[in-house]
């Protein structure tokens, strides 16, 4: 049954208080809205995203997303001017629905982020279903009313129902999978007559259960929490990491304090990854089995090999580390950096799109810009590389088996040769030819007894 999706996310969020439309606000690194679209199962065919409030921000992340290939489906936006409602939201996508004519419809918020692709599937199972938990504080929630057998009868908001109602405990989760044709007519007929003058998706949803049983499937209330406050988004934060983490070390990966290791909902583990405390994986992250993260490791969109050694306290975004690397402690990798297998790179490294082939070393002290370095080179302490002159970025080409002394400075421009030694203490200008030794210092000269006369001066 060809199935499209239909997402609500026009609301202001007014209670984040934020100028970042709600549906954007992280949990775990992702935006919500991502964790709703990613949970999209194949089943669904296409989405229409119902906007308003920070509609442009909100697109410019859609196309973020569709370039990273993080998109399940096609989407496409429709702009919902006047929030009047969920009914009204929906409404707004009927346009959008009669080109896809899909067969079902389902409803879905995008400030509910962690509902899960199996909760969806047990959505689009049957042929007219609503979610629903049951909560020992209803509070706000519109109240759901069964039949005897079992099927839904109707939905009461809140602010609509009487004593007796709102003692009820199974609430409406706000996900629907209804039939599109039973669907469009109960939307055209919304009215707003009730307590808050709003057009209800949930008359609609009970006028297509006066015409077909819409069953009602019970599910975790974690599932459906939605995100409203700061307070609702740590809660969300919380309750995303106890999963994910619980699901890791079930693949076998150790993780030595769970509560205090953050893993988000799009990183990839090996067996036998073994994660210290306080360590933020976010994005998408690949580690390779074997690898061990160190205590305070930061890690954004990177691929970490097998059997690699990331001591603690290292940044990494958009970049690489291969298989047997040993980086850290302090290493700072921006984007374009790509470790090869076996490579050190030391305490107080800073990497940007500096390519190091297997087995090269820099241990300690080093700025490595723009430059690509050959298999073993050993880059000594304190070694810079000049790649920027104020204007534009140079790169630095250095061979293989190469030794750079220590308190080096390439300017770049600038290769040096295979085999080549830099002395200690050079500032590079020019190329180096392999194999040839590069020397740039004033020569020393030593003053006899200047030390200790001066010293009697004082
Ligand atoms: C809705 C349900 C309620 C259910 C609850 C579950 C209705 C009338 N009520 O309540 O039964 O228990 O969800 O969370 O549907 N939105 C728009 N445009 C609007 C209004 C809302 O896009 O004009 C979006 C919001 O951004 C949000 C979603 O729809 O993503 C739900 O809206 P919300 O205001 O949270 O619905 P409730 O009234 O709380
Ligand atoms: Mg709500």
């Amino acid at each position: 049954m060809s199935t499209v999706a239909v997402i609500l996310a026009a609301g202001l969020g007014t209670r984040m208080k934020s100028t970042l439309p709600k549906v954007l606000h992280p949990v775990l690194g992702d935006a919500s809205l991502l964790w709703v679209l990613r949970a999209l199962p194949s089943s669904v065919s296409a989405a229409v995203l119902v906007l308003h409030h920070g509609k442009a921000q909100v697109e410019e992340a859609l196309q973020a997303w569709e370039k990273l290939g993080l998109l399940p489906c096609p989407i496409t936006t429709v702009d919902q001017e006047t929030p009047l409602g969920t009914g009204h939201a929906v409404q707004q996508a009927i346009p959008e629905l009669d080109r896809l004519s899909p067969e079902r419809v389902v409803i879905l918020s995008g400030d509910v982020p962690l509902l899960r692709r199996e909760s969806i599937d047990r959505l689009t199972a049957q042929n007219a279903v609503l979610l629903a938990m049951e909560l020992n504080d209803p509070t706000g929630y519109g109240r759901v009313l069964r039949r005897t057998d079992g099927s839904l009868q109707g939905i009461v908001e809140q602010k609509d129902a009487s004593e007796e109602i709102r003692s009820l405990r199974l609430v409406n989760g706000g996900a629907y999978a209804l039939p599109w044709k039973a669907l469009r007519p109960a939307l055209a007929g919304l009215t707003n007559a009730n307590a808050q003058k709003e057009y209800y998706l949930t008359d609609a949803v009970a006028a297509v259960a006066a015409q077909l049983p819409v069953q009602i499937e019970l599910c975790e209330a974690s599932e459906l929490m939605g995100m409203n406050s700061r307070l609702d988004q740590a809660e969300l934060q919380r309750l995303a990491q106890k999963r994910i983490n619980a699901h890791w070390m079930a693949q076998g990966v150790t993780l030595l304090a769970p509560e205090r290791t953050v893993i988000g909902p799009m990183v990839v583990l090996a067996q036998d990854v073994l994660i210290e405390p306080n360590v933020r994986l976010e994005g998408r992250v690949r580690v390779g089995s074997g690898t061990r993260l160190g205590q305070g490791c930061v890690f954004r969109d990177c691929q970490i090999g097998c059997g690699a050694e990331v001591r603690p306290y290292c940044v990494g975004t958009s970049a690489a580390i291969g298989d047997g690397a040993k980086v850290g402690p302090f290493a700072h990798l921006r984007e374009g950096t790509l470790l090869e297998n076996d490579v050190h790179l030391g305490n107080f490294v800073e990497t940007k799109k500096a390519h190091l082939k297997a087995g090269a070393k820099a241990n300690h002290l080093s700025y490595l810009g723009d430059c690509e370095i050959g298999e073993r080179t050993n880059i000594g302490a304190g070694f810079i590389t000049c790649n920027y002159d104020g204007a534009r970025k140079h790169r630095t080409l250095i061979g293989r088996d190469v030794f750079i002394g220590s308190d080096c400075q390439a300017v770049a421009p600038l290769a040096i040769g295979d085999g080549a030694m830099t002395a200690a203490g050079t500032t590079l200008t020019k190329d180096v030819p392999a194999d040839a030794l590069a020397l740039a210092r004033t020569p020393q000269v030593n003053r006899e007894h200047l030390a200790a006369r001066l010293r009697e001066r004082r």
